[in-house]
């Protein structure tokens, strides 16, 4: 039995639901940041990242710093870009223009790479503006939470490192991490960016990123400083380099409690195998999708290989409309999302299927949902319904 009121099911994109301890790791009393205990706290929780992140390069570097998945572009766009430096946006919804924006803002020269909506740029393409220019980054939303599309990471890498070996391989996997596979040795990347509310099963309030040595390497050969202090690498690399070594150090005071939860919710994801944690993603999202074409309806992204397993956009029958169904799914116990992506945001509503609603079997949370979806739309008139 949850510890937690009864509320409704949270099934957007993120923030998910939480499980009860990592939940009650917030309620930790108070420590200091420059403490032994909480030093050595945060030094197990960068160590656990290297795990989920599937490095055991020793030059890898994760970060954790208070502050939301926004933040991670700022770590990006701040610290690997110059300004001027060409930068390569793999564009497959919304995300992919505030990537851009933010690296615009730092100074660095976005080119977005945009796909028909509802699907990702295409290796041929990739290739062909890999060649046309030398960029000093390419960056993939790994899913973008807008549209539901996965984009696969694996031949991208490969084929930036064939074409443009100098190029580094940034992942905006804000929702991605935790449910979505990812092997940041194998597949060559050098920067993944994501948060702790989604994927990773946390509060939200922590950017989550790690770094190849390569990243760092092309930060520490900078002609110009970075121009931002609180996401410069400067300040922040020797932090988390103390706090891995168990010694204690001080840039920005973190959140102990914040900390705590993370601590929890990775000890808790990586005691058992990760693959068993993805295949679990994988099952629900069939379970979920299976169910839309049951109810004779279209996702945003209609190619299988390009939908993504932490969650589903779905586009709504014709007579229905997102303010009639959400408050009523509301009523019935769940809480979905609207449409985001600006082009079709009154069309469709987003299902997220990530973390303890997929991985905890006390939990009969994504079952659940798929009746309640189907008797909101019967009550708005969905004859499949
Ligand atoms: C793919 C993606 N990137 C970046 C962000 C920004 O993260 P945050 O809202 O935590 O700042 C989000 C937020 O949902 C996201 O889904």
């Amino acid at each position: 039995m949850s510890t937690q009121p009864e509320h409704p099911t949270l099934l957007i994109p993120g923030p998910i639901e939480f499980d009860d301890a990592v939940l009650q790791s917030m309620g930790h009393f108070s420590q200091s940041h420059v403490g032994a205990p909480f030093v050595a706290t945060f030094g197990e929780t960068l160590s656990m990242l290297r795990k989920l992140f599937q490095t055991d390069d020793p030059a890898s570097q994760p970060f954790v710093i208070s502050g939301s998945g926004t933040l991670g572009w700022d770590l990006v766009s701040a610290n690997l870009a110059e300004p001027g430096d060409d930068v390569l946006v793999l564009h497959a919804g919304y995300f992919a223009d505030s990537f851009a924006d933010c690296l615009q803002t730092y100074g660095a020269k976005p080119t977005q790479l945009k796909a028909p909506i509802g699907s990702t740029p295409q290796l041929p393409e990739i290739e062909k503006a890999l060649k046309e220019r030398k960029y000093k980054l390419l960056t993939i939303t790994h899913v973008d939470t807008s549209t539901g599309v996965l984009t696969d990471l694996k031949p991208i890498s490969e084929l930036v490192h064939r074409v443009s070996p100098e190029t580094l391989v940034i992942v905006d996997g804000v929702c991605s991490v935790g449910s979505e596979e990812i092997e940041f040795d194998k597949w060559q990347l050098d920067g993944v960016i994501t948060a702790s509310q989604k994927g990773v099963g946390c509060p939200a309030g922590l950017s989550i990123s790690m770094f190849s040595g390569r990243a760092i390497k092309t930060f520490q050969n900078r002609k110009t400083p970075p121009a931002s202090y609180f996401a410069s690498f400067k300040n922040w690399l020797p932090i988390m380099q103390n706090y891995e070594a168990k010694k204690p150090s001080y840039f920005a005071t973190p959140s102990p409690q914040l900390i705590h939860a993370l601590h929890t919710s990775l000890t808790q994801i990586l005691s058992r195998p990760l693959s068993e944690r993805f295949a679990a993603h994988r099952e629900a999202s069939q379970k979920v999708k299976k169910a839309v074409a049951d109810l004779g309806l279209k996702q945003v992204a209609p190619n299988p290989a390009e939908q993504a397993n932490g969650m589903t956009a779905i586009y709504l029958p014709e007579n229905v409309t997102v303010p009639v169904l959400l408050p009523n799914l509301l009523k019935k116990g769940v809480i979905f999302a609207g449409g985001l992506h600006k082009e079709i945001a009154t069309k469709y509503i987003r299902f997220g299927h990530m973390g303890v609603s997929v991985t905890d079997p006390k939990r009969d949370d994504i079952g659940r949902a798929i009746e309640v979806l189907k008797s909101g739309l019967s009550d708005a008139g969905h004859q499949k319904a």
